[in-house]
């Protein structure tokens, strides 16, 4: 019922294998960017990438909303180091004056200040309830998740699948098809971070969450096969959180959904 969207581990990590080979140096910093022509400064115009959340009432088959599903440019993806080489490199806030020279990335350059959002986010403790930890390497990754889910659990690789020779714009997307629930007890989120080599940024919450696949069409024609998941408790988000004012809601007054890029990962417990 699910094809299509599912990946078997093998592939997601020989995926990610490609991808890391494909890298350029120093060129993950870079931010995608795009233009809208709409004067009106709602935070989606000022910055279009935000046209990914929606609430439940919008999950309905033949609902039109404006989307934007950003591309990773594969030439961008930063080179994926073995397990001990990665773990022979320093991986902490405390060391990235070493770090920048060790890559040779000057202190005041946009690499600079990824490397040291990165190390922030991962070194941030997990909010309550939540599980999070920053893989180095695909080795890594791989025991991290398996320790998630338990040596013996199975599990399951999830992702949103672009058409061919997609490319981004923002647009509105018309729900296809009735959208699909994805049963799982358990979810982890992996998405890449700004660094020098490939590292990923994994997390789960305890509290509710409803993994869908959602099919979609662009006034283009473009068919995206959209991973999606909506947060049922947002009581305990920080209130500044940008969902919020986008939405227009206040925490825990309504669940907040978004869309996933293709380069997010999902793992799930088999249900
Ligand atoms: C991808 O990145 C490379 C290297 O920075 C650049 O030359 C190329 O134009 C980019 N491609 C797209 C589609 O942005
Ligand atoms: C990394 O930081 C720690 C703590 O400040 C320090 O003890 C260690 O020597 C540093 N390592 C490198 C390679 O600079």
């Amino acid at each position: 019922m699910q094809e299509g969207i599912f990946f078997n581990l093998t592939s997601i990590f020989y995926f990610l294998l490609v991808l890391g080979c494909l890298q350029q140096k120093n060129s993950y910093a870079r931010m995608l960017q795009s233009e809208v022509g709409d004067k009106e400064m709602t935070e989606t115009n000022k910055d279009p990438t935000l046209n990914v959340f929606f609430t439940p009432d919008d999950l309905k088959l033949g609902k039109t909303m404006p989307i934007f599903f950003p591309i990773k440019n594969f030439s961008e993806i930063p080179k994926q180091l073995p397990k001990e080489m990665a773990e022979k490199i320093p991986f902490s806030l405390a060391n990235l004056s070493y770090l920048l020279q060790f890559f040779s990335i000057s202190k005041d350059s946009p690499q600079a200040k990824a490397m040291k959002y990165t190390l922030t986010q991962c070194e941030l403790e997990p909010m309550e309830g939540e599980t999070k930890f920053c893989a180095t390497s695909l080795e890594s990754l791989y025991f991290s998740t398996h320790d998630f889910f338990g040596f013996d659990g199975s599990m399951k690789a999830v992702a949103t699948v672009y058409p061919k020779n997609f490319k981004t714009e923002l647009q509105k997307y018309t729900i296809l098809e009735e959208p699909i629930k994805i049963l799982a007890q358990r979810i982890l989120s992996c998405h890449m971070m700004p660094y020098p080599y490939l590292v990923l940024y994994c997390h789960s919450q305890v509290s509710d969450n409803i993994l869908y696949k959602v099919i979609v069409e662009g006034e283009n024609g473009d068919r995206v096969e959209s991973l999606a998941i909506c947060h049922v408790d947002t009581s305990e988000w920080d209130s500044d959180h940008v969902v919020f004012r986008v939405l227009n809601v206040e925490p825990g007054e309504s669940s907040v959904c978004h869309f996933y890029p293709e380069d997010n990962i999902v793992f799930v417990s088999d249900a």
